[in-house]
């Protein structure tokens, strides 16, 4: 099985996510997170706020049902559209980009007829049955809605609802900029062959930032990380180098758009996405979204493929520009001047995803021990009796109910064999198992296993556990990773 796989059958089995509606047959493209994958994707969320909080950015929540004529202004309407194609024979839909890439050939054709020459060119058959494609065709990426009469879209994007509110976002920031403004929620593309689990998806938790700079001011923000990145810039030239040092080159064009990678390679690795598998790639021109001067795309490497889990785009004045014109507010800061808007959006499922990969360790007894970082971790702490007799059981409880009073989310289980419990733990990436034994009866001591090391530390007062919240910041545990904030 390949990673992908791997990750896709241990999270339907343990409750990290599986596809929706399966008693329906299910529908490509989207997913149900479980009870643990619900917990992941809030803490990634979490860590993300905390960042963009940290270096004074503002939150908004506006909603997914977007009127058309905010769309319009945006581009989306006319713009935000894939060429497919259909297999004569499977009836099957593909992306005319995704048919060309797999034939080695990177390029988005800059219509149906250049992508209908170039697919006869390259002799482009079904990928699924080898049957002859139809003539490619433009399919729109929205999902509309109809209601009373008024068209609306479920929004591809959460950042036209920071655009529309600049006035307001600038007021409450005292009319000052630079001004962060970030939005968690969901977008929503209608795919054309959506797969490979949370990666291409219908429906999806996206994590935008809206970075408004004057345009007269370079470099409000620099980068300062000495660390080498991965850099691929558009000409497919492989650079590693710091981020400081992109920009004296010029591989990357402003100290400010720098800024924002280095946040973004922050935030992976403070959710525990292993860096030795990333890189930034420059969009290509004729790549870039209609909005976009510049883009960055932080990639995760998966399964041998480099996916995409954020995009750093610079979005100059385009969406400001456009609004001002199709709504006739003024939208400028200051006199006629419009700000300029560096966005890192994030595919928050992607990240899950590369959290998961990253985390993933078979060991050579075959056993999986999921590697999550502390504070990522959806169970902190499991209490485990050594077993159910002899008054273990209720004593095992009497200590989880106190440990619950400091950490909600410590989880409880009797049933099985000890091996098999600690096992099922270390699969879903709990950190530590507190196991209540005899001793417990006559001295109140527990022993503590550590996850990845397997290490037992014994005769460990309980009490001396209760006294931290964050629980796993208490000094008596060792390993797992180190707990950030
Ligand atoms: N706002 C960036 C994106 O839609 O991907």
């Amino acid at each position: 099985m390949g990673e992908l796989e791997n990750i896709m059958e241990l999270s339907k089995r343990r409750g990290f996510f599986w596809p929706s509606f399966s008693i329906y047959g299910g529908v490509a493209g989207l997913n149900d997170y479980g009870p643990l994958g619900s917990v992941l994707k809030d803490k990634v969320y979490g860590e993300w706020k905390n960042l963009y909080a940290s270096i004074g950015g503002i939150e908004i929540d506006t909603p997914s049902v977007t009127p058309e004529s905010v769309l319009k202004a945006s581009g989306h309407v006319d713009r935000f559209i894939d060429l497919a194609t259909a297999c004569k024979a499977c009836k099957n839909k593909f992306k005319v980009e995704s048919l060309l890439s797999d034939k080695g050939v990177d390029m988005v054709p800059s219509g149906v007829e250049d992508a209908w020459k170039i697919m006869k060119e390259l002799s482009v058959k079904c990928p699924r049955c080898g049957g002859e494609l139809g003539e490619p065709f433009e399919f729109h990426l929205m999902f509309p809605i109809d209601s009373n009469g008024e068209r609306f879209y479920l929004r591809p994007e959460t950042a036209q609802g920071i655009f529309v509110n600049f006035k307001l976002l600038l007021n409450f920031n005292r009319g000052k900029l630079p001004m962060i403004v970030y939005q968690q929620g969901k977008g929503y593309r209608n795919e054309i062959s959506p797969r490979q689990g949370l990666i291409r998806q219908k429906e999806f938790n996206m994590g935008e930032v809206e970075v408004f700079l004057d345009p007269a001011v370079n470099g409000y923000f620099k980068p300062e990380t000495k660390e080498e990145m991965y850099l691929l810039d558009r000409d497919g030239r492989e650079h590693h180098m710091s981020l400081p040092e992109a920009v004296n080159k010029n591989i990357i064009l402003s100290e400010d758009h720098a800024y924002f990678l280095e946040k973004t390679m922050e935030f992976a690795i403070r959710i525990g996405i292993d860096s030795k598998r990333l890189r930034f790639r420059q969009h290509r021109k004729d790549e870039l979204a209609h909005y976009s001067r510049d883009c960055w795309d932080l990639e995760f490497l998966m399964d041998g493929s480099w996916v995409e889990i954020t995009g750093i785009s610079d979005r100059g004045t385009f969406d400001l520009g456009n609004h001002q014109k199709f709504s006739g507010e003024n939208l400028a800061f200051e006199g006629e001047n419009l700000a300029r808007v560096i966005e890192p959006a994030s595919g928050i499922d992607r990240m899950v995803m590369a959290i998961l990969i990253s985390s993933y360790n078979k060991r050579e007894n075959g056993y999986v021990n999921l590697k999550l970082l502390k504070n990522m971790a959806p169970y902190p702490v499991a209490v485990l009796p050594l077993q159910k007799k002899d008054g273990l059981s209720e004593k095992a409880r009497e200590i989880f109910n106190e440990i619950k009073k400091i950490e909600p989310m410590a989880y409880y289980d009797e049933s099985g064999t000890i091996g098999r419990r600690y096992a099922r733990q270390d699969e879903i990436g709990t950190p530590y198992c507190i196991t209540i034994d005899y001793e417990t009866l006559e001295r109140e001591v527990v022993t503590v296993r550590e996850r990845d090391s397997m290490e037992q530390i014994k005769d460990i007062p309980y009490r001396d556990l209760l006294t931290h919240r964050p629980f796993i910041s208490n000094p008596i545990l060792k390993g797992s990773g180190s707990v950030k904030n």
